[in-house]
């Protein structure tokens, strides 16, 4: 979840890590820091802090050489302070280490570090690493013989790069487990190194993505890779498809409310080259998916976390209706250690943005270990989960910088329904006119999307109406009660308003006892296969004189009877719903986060991907 970004080329590499680590910002940030090579010795400045203070400080106080080591930090060990910041050096000063992960066996190094007489600047395990390289380098004179010696000593996942005066020429660089990417970005007679491919987009797209277990040497005109046994390893650069201009934001205020306006883009790509509208047919040609397999599948577990959990709970409903496969959906922070029921026709499907998040990498590897096939629905391409599958499907939405997830919640939407529907197909599970009208409700998606943003305005105007609301229960039910999960999701991670969900015909059961005046009620009651439940729920809230908000499909009637406020949604197939009805609740999040004048992109306590346990 830190930011990581290295440079070694012709070029000053100050503002190239500092541009870096600006576009890294996002996945994690309570201090940073950046070393440079400079006249034969390291300079380094670190604040703790927004990235901003580290640039006001090297403006205050230059740096500037050919080589540079730079790093944004979310803290697992050692308060976020100056003290803890990343570069960390040893007791030389001639060796600078920037590192994402947890040692998790740091206090023993410590202990033995300290007997040996090292002296520590920090509080955080990741000092081990650079006394480690230290203790090495003075036997071994070599940089890269002396990480792998130091990295062998450690327990946990990391991202490592380091830097030395005495090869003033390159950067080491080191992946262990799942603590975050390292990729190589191949320059003009320059290299670039980073843990998430945004930081290097606009300098290049020729990248290498190191390998769990792998280290990298990179010059300014050249690059080795070796597995931890010192062997050099082949490698292949790959052209990212991405466009570096995407990750800016445009004309928005917000990476997020740029995204949830891209969805119309994201929905397209998503579905784009994987349909095909004249034959009603499906294509998921990465997922590797013979139909003798499809047919062997027993059941299916969608494992993941936070609002990647949330489209998983849609998939479970949409996979079973139209495949009849069962399907488990389970939080991978639990299903990592439940000793799950899995035999070798058992499918553990992942959903995750990024790809590295440390529960959802740790599941997948538990249903490996148990002999599931595994797939994920991913949106990095090059990622831990898409390295480690058997098969996947690119979410294709492009960059999501903004902490709140909002496109790549809606894309794994449309892929599980895809999905859906090949699985169906090759089980023989439904006829074709079904198919096909199956696949034909994909064609206007786009549209619909369209017009759902299209209301804005209006459901900003509601917005404004609920920015001093203190209390909220989101309420949904079927394909639309994880809509509701997601929906006070997003309030609570970017207004800090407490929001909870519940399925509506849970209320009777305890949670109406809340119900009364200062209670915000959200109520998902589109014209889906649960709506006449839903008017009940509307009903019933309102005999508690609770305040209350529904997403309502256009052209209702008993709806704008009941309630407080509608956000109008235009109909659609009801297997598709979930997409649209959660569009405005995004949109009634951004705008109250958004008046209350909080870190819309960058909220509080969070990081966009949590890379550790
Ligand atoms: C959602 O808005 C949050 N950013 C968070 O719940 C996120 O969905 C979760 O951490 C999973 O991340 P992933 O999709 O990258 O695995």
């Amino acid at each position: 979840m830190c930011g990581i970004v290295g440079y070694v080329g012709p070029r000053d590499a100050t503002p190239i890590v500092l541009g870096g680590l600006k576009r890294l910002e996002y996945r994690g940030y309570d201090s940073a820091g950046i070393a440079v090579l400079q006249d034969g010795g390291f300079e380094i400045r670190r604040d703790a802090g927004k990235l901003s203070k580290l640039l006001s400080t090297v403006n205050d106080d230059p740096i500037k050489g050919h080589l540079g080591i730079g790093h944004t930090r979310w803290a697992t060990h050692g308060e976020p302070n100056t003290r803890n910041a990343h570069p960390h050096i040893g007791a030389t000063g001639d060796v600078v280490v920037v590192h994402n992960g947890i040692v998790e066996n740091y206090k023993e190094l410590k202990e033995e570090l300290l007997a040996e007489g090292a002296e520590f600047n920090s509080d955080t395990d990741s000092e081990i690493i650079v006394h480690l390289i230290e203790r090495y380098l003075s036997s071994e004179n070599d940089l890269l013989q002396a990480v792998r010696k130091a990295l062998s000593h450690l327990k946990g996942h990391h991202g490592v790069v380091i830097g030395s005066k005495h090869e003033p020429d390159k950067i080491v660089a080191a992946r262990i487990g799942n603590a975050g990417g390292v990729v190589l970005g191949f320059g003009e007679g320059e290299m670039f190194i980073a843990s998430d491919l945004p930081a290097i987009l606009e300098h290049t797209r020729e990248v290498v993505y190191l390998e769990s277990h792998q280290l990298a040497v990179v010059t300014k005109d050249s690059a080795a890779v070796y597995d931890l046994d010192g062997n050099k390893l082949e490698i292949r650069t790959e052209t990212v498809p991405w466009d570096p201009i995407a990750a800016e934001k445009g004309e928005y205020r917000h990476f997020m409310q740029k995204e949830i306006h891209e969805q119309i883009r994201s929905i397209t790509d998503t579905i784009n080259g994987r349909v095909d509208f004249a034959n009603g047919r499906i294509s998921l040609p990465k997922l590797n998916l013979t139909k003798e397999f499809a047919n062997k599948i027993e059941k299916i577990i969608i494992t993941a976390c936070g609002t990647a959990a949330y489209a998983a709970m849609v998939g479970k409903i949409i996979i079973e209706k139209i495949a009849r496969i069962p399907v488990e959906v389970d939080v991978a922070s639990e299903f990592r250690y439940r000793d799950p029921i899995i035999t070798e026709n058992t499918v553990v499907l992942s959903i995750s943005q990024s790809g590295e998040t440390a529960d959802t990498l740790a599941a997948m590897a538990e249903g490996k270990r148990l002999g599931a096939t595994l797939w994920t629905i991913v949106n990095v391409m090059g990622s831990q989960a898409m390295r480690i599958s058997d098969g996947h499907i690119l979410m294709q939405t492009g960059p999501e910088i903004g902490v709140a997830s909002t496109k790549a919640y809606t894309a794994p939407l449309v892929d599980q329904y895809m999905l859906a529907i090949l699985l169906a197909d090759l089980r023989d599970e439904i006829d074709e006119k079904t198919r096909k009208q199956y696949v034909n409700e994909l064609r206007s998606l786009p549209n619909l999307v369209s017009q759902v943003l299209s209301r804005e305005t209006e459901y900003e105007r509601i917005a404004r109406k609920l920015v001093d609301v203190n209390n909220s229960i989101y309420l949904g039910r079927g394909v639309n009660m994880p809509t509701a999960y997601e929906g006070a999701l997003k309030l609570k991670e970017i207004s800090y308003i407490h929001a909870e969900a519940y399925p509506g015909g849970e209320m009777k059961h305890g949670p109406i006892a809340l119900f009364d005046q200062d209670m915000q009620v959200i109520v998902i009651a589109p014209k889906d296969p649960w709506y006449d439940k839903m008017v009940s729920q509307v009903e019933q809230t309102k005999a508690r004189n609770a305040p209350v908000l529904v997403i309502a499909t256009d052209g209702d009637e008993q709806i704008p009877e009941l309630a407080d406020e509608v956000m109008w949604i235009p109909d659609v197939f009801w297997m598709l719903s979930p997409v649209i009805a959660v569009i405005p609740l995004q949109i009634l999040a951004y705008h109250i986060a958004s008046i209350r004048g909080l870190d819309v992109d960058q909220p509080r306590n969070l990081a966009k991907s949590v890379t550790v346990e």
